[in-house]
């Protein structure tokens, strides 16, 4: 008897330090909420306090447990970490509301179970269908209320798990009533409904909602008058619905109406979204020369339209760059209106793509600018080609026409010059033919060899050499280090 009391305590002890090095932690994961009927699935997880997941060569036993009246239980035990479970509070016998679930997860120690963890989770059961309204435009989910004037907007609702379950299956069919503001724009079978917004609803506030209604296939005949009647449990609820034909009345509120399902056999739903159609952004005019000369600065002026406000970035790329229309700006400036200036001075090389990527809240739009900086040894200008040609052309003219006039009066300039003092030496005469020649086109070409030296000599040191470390200042602070 003593013997077995002392076994029995350094049996809990050991129990306890093992209970207490185990550290796990149990999490439960579910998909509610779930409308009455509705079958909700719950997971548990078993962690260690490192948080990975336990190995399941354990025997475990995970009781689950909700606080409902009467209570739903569930228990099993085996070889795992993880337990799944799925609680239906079918609608009589339930009401709607908020229902906590308790999971205990107990690990086989050798003699008996354990208790390591547990947990606990509240879940809505709802009267009315849960889930959200989706917008989706160009197959794209969008994020905010913003869409584009420009395009079909398809509305659709997106069910919680266990209430898309429900009415998935086959004798159920689902109907949903459609309102753009207080006008009724008709019913789908499919919980979608796409529209074009127009250039009325352009950077409007819009409320869209629709009214769900689904029940078994032999309900399915009822109209909207009847089922809008029973949903918002109200007779005269079809005057509401009576406004397609007559234009919206500011005075009535139709922003909301009470759903109160009435049809015990019908599950009703009520979905709304604030949305803002909005213009995608339009480049209109670029202005601005892209055909530079070394050294000129590059100023393009950007005008565009649509909604603001606006955010801009300029990326600038040294020769061709293809568009891939995925580029996007690291840091972006806004601006409430829609003009871009931008300046810049060219480097090295020869052809640049400025791209202006311009977006608003709904679209962005990227746009290429090619521009080419050319100096003039590589584009001379006609006039710069014509002049030195027509003057060799005169000048060999002179020297033909000089050439005969001397050797006609050779001896008698011969005697005259004798007479001259050689040191000034200016004279045509005293050259030979070839001197005369050669500086006759060295002076005929020498006009454009300056031109291009003094346009090339100081760009090439100003902007090839000198800005080159203004545009590479980690190389610059490497030669210092
Ligand atoms: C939900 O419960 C049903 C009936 O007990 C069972 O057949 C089904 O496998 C359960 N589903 C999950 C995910 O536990
Ligand atoms: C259940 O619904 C009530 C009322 O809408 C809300 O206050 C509560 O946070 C919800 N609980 C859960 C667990 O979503
Ligand atoms: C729609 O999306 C496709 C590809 O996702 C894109 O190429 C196209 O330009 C988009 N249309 C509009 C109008 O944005
Ligand atoms: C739906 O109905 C079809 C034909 O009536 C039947 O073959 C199928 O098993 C049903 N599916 C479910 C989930 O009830
Ligand atoms: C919206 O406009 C597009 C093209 O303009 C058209 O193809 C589509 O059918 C329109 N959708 C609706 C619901 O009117
Ligand atoms: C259902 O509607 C169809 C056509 O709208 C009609 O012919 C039929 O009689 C209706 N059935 C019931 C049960 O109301
Ligand atoms: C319908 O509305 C009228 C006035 O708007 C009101 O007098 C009448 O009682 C309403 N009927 C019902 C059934 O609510
Ligand atoms: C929920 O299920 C019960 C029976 O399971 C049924 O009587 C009731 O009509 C259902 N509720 C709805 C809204 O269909
Ligand atoms: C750009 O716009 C400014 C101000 O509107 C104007 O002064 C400038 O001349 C424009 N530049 C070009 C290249 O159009
Ligand atoms: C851009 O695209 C054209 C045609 O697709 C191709 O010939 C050219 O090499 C591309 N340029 C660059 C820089 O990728
Ligand atoms: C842009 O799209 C192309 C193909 O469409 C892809 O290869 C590239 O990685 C994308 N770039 C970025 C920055 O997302």
């Amino acid at each position: 008897m003593h013997r077995s009391g002392v076994l029995a305590i350094v049996l809990s002890v050991f129990l306890g330090t093992l209970g207490s090095a185990f550290g796990a932690v149990v999490t439960i994961t579910q998909d509610g909420p779930g409308v009455l009927n509705s079958t909700i699935y719950f997971t548990a997880q078993l962690y260690d306090d490192e948080g990975h997941k336990q190995n399941s060569d354990t025997i475990h036993k995970f009781t689950w447990a909700d606080n409902a009246m009467p209570q739903h239980t569930y228990t099993e035990q085996g070889e795992f970490s993880k337990s799944l479970w799925n609680v239906t509070y079918s609608s009589p016998t339930y009401s709607p509301g908020e229902y906590e679930i308790e999971v205990r997860v107990k690990k086989w120690v050798g003699f008996f179970f354990w208790d390591i963890a547990s947990s606990r989770f509240k879940i809505n059961v709802t009267a009315l269908l849960n889930g959200e309204m989706e917008l989706v435009q160009n197959q794209t989910v969008l994020g905010g209320n913003y869409v584009s004037d420009r395009q079909e907007v398809v509305h659709r609702i997106r069910l919680s798990d266990p209430d898309r379950r429900l009415l998935g299956t086959n004798d159920t069919t689902t109907t949903a009533f459609w309102f753009v503001g207080c006008q009724y724009y008709g019913m789908t079978q499919d919980l979608s409904f796409a529209y074009n917004y127009t250039k009325d609803d352009l950077d409007q506030v819009r409320m869209i909602r629709a009214l769900v209604v689904a029940g078994r296939e032999s309900d399915a005949n009822s109209t909207l008058d009847d089922n809008f009647a029973d949903a918002i449990g109200d007779d005269n609820a079809t005057s509401i619905v009576d406004e397609s034909s007559t234009p919206p009345d500011p005075d009535k509120n139709c922003e909301d109406f009470p759903i109160v399902p009435k049809d015990p056999n019908k599950y009703y739903g009520y979905f709304k979204r604030r949305i803002i159609p909005t213009a995608p952004v339009h480049v209109d005019n670029i202005q601005g020369q892209t055909w530079l000369k070394t050294g000129e600065m590059l100023y393009l002026n950007v005008t565009c339209s649509g909604s603001s406000p606006f955010y801009h970035c300029v990326r600038f790329f040294s020769g061709e760059y293809n568009v891939t229309g995925n580029e996007t700006c690291t840091q972006a400036r806004s601006t409430p209106n829609c003009r871009i200036a931008f300046s810049r001075l060219m480097n090295k090389g020869t052809k640049y793509t400025v791209l202006f990527i311009i977006g608003n809240r709904v679209s962005r739009t990227v746009t290429p600018v090619g521009v080419t900086r050319y100096s003039e040894k590589h584009h001379p200008q006609l006039s710069v080609v014509i002049v030195p040609i027509s003057c060799s052309a005169v000048a060999i003219v002179l020297i033909i026409f000089g050439v005969a006039y001397y050797i006609q009066s050779r001896n008698r300039y011969e005697i005259e010059v004798a007479d001259f003092d050689f040191s000034r030496n200016s004279d045509m005469e005293y050259k030979t033919f070839k001197e005369r020649l050669r500086e006759a086109f060295s002076s005929a070409f020498s006009g454009v060899r300056e031109d291009e030296y003094s346009d090339e000599g100081p760009s090439s040191g100003l902007f090839g050499g000198g800005t080159s470390n203004v545009w590479s200042p980690t190389r610059k602070y490497g030669s210092m280090q």
